[in-house]
């Protein structure tokens, strides 16, 4: 399966794909973390990376799509994926159909994690990663309104949305998850 989580900074997304990952056997991929990756690796696209994630803008979309396209590639993500913080454009959500259409492999399901805004500003004070100042977080909520959500009709179009309430401790979050995921199983098979 291969599964696009949506959700606005701090909605929860990584908690939850770290759990569909090892509940599905499947490959993770994040790009917030792989762009953190090649930053503390000191990569030219590490460096360039971390001018946009430091301000809280979005990385360029051919700068993103290639580190996913490399991602694709690899062994793990045969059998399936949990996309995290991939796709967050439209552009970027039609170029992702156009890679796994080359794989004959769709997006089966995209979720969108709901959380509100004033919880998203709780948890990311209380976490403290190099982006969660208050004023970074609002610049990531900006973007998110502005370029990510529209990628929640796309997927709505396609018929393969669904939306999940992110509240509640991880495990309650996970439980709606699993029941979404379950269902969209039990339909295809
Ligand atoms: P990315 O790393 O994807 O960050 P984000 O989307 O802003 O979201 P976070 O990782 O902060 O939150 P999350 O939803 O994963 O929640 P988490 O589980 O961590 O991207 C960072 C940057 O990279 C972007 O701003 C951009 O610059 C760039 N980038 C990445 N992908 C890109 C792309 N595709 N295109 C362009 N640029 C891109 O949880 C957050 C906190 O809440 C944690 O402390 C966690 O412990 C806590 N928590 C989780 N669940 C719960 C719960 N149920 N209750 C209470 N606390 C909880
Ligand atoms: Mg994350």
């Amino acid at each position: 399966m291969r599964i696009v989580l949506v959700g606005p900074p701090g909605a929860g997304k990584g908690t939850q794909a770290q759990r569909l990952k090892d509940y599905l056997g499947v490959a993770h991929l994040s790009t917030g973390e792989m762009l953190r990756e090649a930053h503390q690796a000191g990569t030219a696209l590490g460096r360039q990376a971390a001018e946009y994630f430091e301000a809280g803008r979005l990385v360029p979309d051919d700068v993103v799509v290639g580190i996913v396209a490399d991602r694709l590639n690899e062994a793990d993500c045969a059998d399936g994926c949990v996309f995290d913080g991939f796709p967050r454009t439209v552009a970027q959500a039609e170029t992702l159909d156009a890679m796994l259409a080359e794989r004959d492999m769709p997006v089966d399901l995209a979720i969108a994690v709901e959380v509100p805004e004033s919880e998203v500003f709780q948890r990311l004070a209380a976490r403290g990663r190099a982006d969660d100042h208050v004023e970074t977080v609002r610049e990531r909520m900006g973007h998110y309104r502005r370029l990510t959500q529209p990628i929640l009709e796309y997927y709505h179009d396609q018929g393969v949305l669904r939306s999940i309430d992110g509240t509640g401790t991880p495990d309650e979050v996970f439980a709606r998850i699993r029941r979404t995921v379950d269902t969209a199983r039990q339909t295809a098979s």
